[in-house]
């Protein structure tokens, strides 16, 4: 009994200390904590409960049968963040290089299907040379069971993944399923094949940071929603956006607590300037409007002409989409078509409410717009609101012109109330273009054409630059002094609080991948 005791003992010590202290040394020297480190750092201070400690690998090749590490190169288990349960894997270097084994990915499947079966979210702390070489196929086969689970959690449950170290090979298919990825700067990279391969297969010379790194993911190709400057400021943003999500699809975001006081904002009445064409930055609209210092900017520095992310709103949790006008002047185009999609997607998988601020010029023309599928593209984003379901409110700062207008959560695809400021101009287009094709002969016969131009432009401005045509329709509901907005806004989002629409019965929808 003893002896059996002591065994116990030592193989929990053994599990505890992963690889051996050389090697979590090393760990650190990256500037890396190790896999119990971090999920120290991630959860509430002593809720972790370790699932699956003394699990060890099955294989017998190459020598292993001599290296047993107990826990076999994850760590896994429950705790709470802020008080609400949430289920973790962390990924332990220390063990053959934190690589994938059929029991490594046999423990990662158990906590995501406790995940689903209790409606709490699932956070994967990824740090990994990949599949375990020396077990061939069952490595392989164990990352298909651990995708086609991240397949059936999607929309059930939030997923999020946290890059803290390689991820490569097709390993990154997990957390490209999972809602949210968070790299951490310089000790992180993605990529499906690494620089030696590039190198062979393109003669293409890259190192992995500019490959797969954080700042590659989060400017060039949209890989990673969030970046961190270290592991713990990682951790710290998991915890930040779990706090404006639901436990699962059934669930709604928490309200703090919140009670209606003056809510006007000076401040609004100046952000949009005179000028129509000059331009303004969309975030002062958002934090003019949204609860103090309460916006989580998502996909910061991807596709910057739209601004995503999360935000309170007399204590509620709101999705914001906006249109950008310092970049690109708020243009529509392919990457921020894609990027307002999926943001749109995610918040109705989880019952976020939408509000949506719109100054838009249209949609960016160009051969490299069309050839790359500006179409398609548009379309996600048309798609995404047509079909969201949850409290959809938009407000019209200034231009929506043309297609973008209707895309943008008009009335027309089912957006719950639309609000308009009185400097809102909804036309098919600016008057420039407008005025010269249809006072085209007007201003050809002229004897001073710029003069005509000029004096058809102002006209077809008096006409359409406003609000109030499409109020008088009915495809704005008011139009709104700016000051009044963050009140008139929270004011919507209760009134809309029990909306429950319903899509027509189908198996799923085809939306334009
Ligand atoms: C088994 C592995 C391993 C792996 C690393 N190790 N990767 N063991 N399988 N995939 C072991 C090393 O042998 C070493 O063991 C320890 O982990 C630490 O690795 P180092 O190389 O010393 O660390 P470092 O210098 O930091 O380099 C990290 C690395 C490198 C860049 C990740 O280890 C590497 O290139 N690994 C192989 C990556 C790879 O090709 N993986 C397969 C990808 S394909 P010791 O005992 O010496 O400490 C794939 C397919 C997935 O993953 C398919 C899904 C569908």
């Amino acid at each position: 009994m003893k002896e059996k005791l002591q065994e116990l003992k030592d193989k929990i010590a053994a599990a505890m200390v992963g690889g051996g202290a050389d090697k979590i040394e090393k760990q650190h020297e990256k500037g890396k904590l190790t896999a119990r480190e971090r999920i120290h750092f991630l959860l509430d201070e002593g809720s972790f409960e370790e699932i699956g400690m003394l699990v060890t690998h099955r294989s017998n090749d190459f020598g292993m049968d001599k290296q047993r590490i107990p826990g076999d190169g994850v760590v896994t288990g429950y705790g709470t963040i802020d008080g609400r349960l949430a289920y973790v894997f962390a990924q332990d270097f220390t063990v053959f290089g934190g690589s994938l084994s059929e029991t490594h990915a046999e423990k990662i499947c158990k906590v995501m299907d406790l995940a689903m079966d209790n409606g709490a979210p699932v956070i994967g702390l990824n740090d990994s040379g990949g599949a375990r070489i020396q077990e061939g196929v069952s490595s392989l086969g164990g990352y298909a069971d651990i995708f086609y689970r991240n397949v059936m959690a999607s929309g059930v449950i939030p997923q999020i993944s946290a890059i803290m170290g390689p991820c490569a090979g097709g390993a990154v298919y997990s957390p490209a399923m999972t809602d949210f990825t968070i790299m951490v700067e310089h000790t992180s990279y993605m990529f499906v094949t690494g620089p030696n391969v590039v190198k062979t297969v393109t003669n293409e010379e890259v190192t992995a940071e500019e490959l797969g790194g954080a700042s590659a993911h989060s400017t060039k190709s949209g890989v990673t929603h969030l970046t961190a400057d270290n592991d713990i400021d990682c951790l710290a943003k998991v915890r930040r956006l779990l706090s404006y999500l639901p436990q699962n699809c059934e669930d709604k975001p928490a309200i703090l607590p919140f009670e209606l006081k003056d809510e006007t904002r000076l401040q609004l009445r100046d952000v949009v300037p005179e000028n129509a064409n000059q331009p303004y930055d969309m975030r002062d609209v958002v934090n003019g409007i949204v609860d103090e210092e309460s916006f989580l900017e998502i996909h910061q520095n991807y596709a910057d002409n739209i601004i995503v992310g999360f935000a309170r709103l007399g204590g509620r949790s709101i999705g914001i989409v906006g249109n950008q006008p310092i970049s690109l002047a708020g243009v529509l185009d392919v990457n921020s078509s894609k990027k307002g999609a999926r943001f749109v997607r995610f918040c109705d998988c989880f019952n976020i409410p939408l509000l949506v601020l719109v100054d838009v010029p249209g949609f960016l023309p160009g051969t490299d717009q069309e050839w790359n599928g500006i179409i398609v593209n548009g379309a996600k984003l048309l798609y995404a609101f047509s079909e969201a379901t949850v409290p959809r409110v938009t407000l019209i700062t200034r231009k929506a012109y043309g297609g973008a207008y209707d895309v943008m959560n008009s009335k027309h695809i089912g957006a719950d109330l639309n609000f308009a400021w009185p400097s809102a101009e909804i036309a098919v287009m600016g008057a420039k273009g407008a005025s010269e094709i249809i006072f085209r002969r007007e201003i050809k016969a002229a004897e001073d054409p710029q003069a005509m131009l000029a004096e058809k432009e102002k006209e077809y401005q008096e006409m359409f630059a406003h609000p109030y045509r499409a109020a008088g329709r009915g495809f704005i509901d008011e139009v709104i002094d700016p000051r009044d907005t963050r009140r008139k806004l929270i004011k919507a989002f209760a009134m809309l609080e029990n909306k429950a629409a319903r899509l027509p019965k189908k198996k799923h929808g085809n939306i334009p991948l």
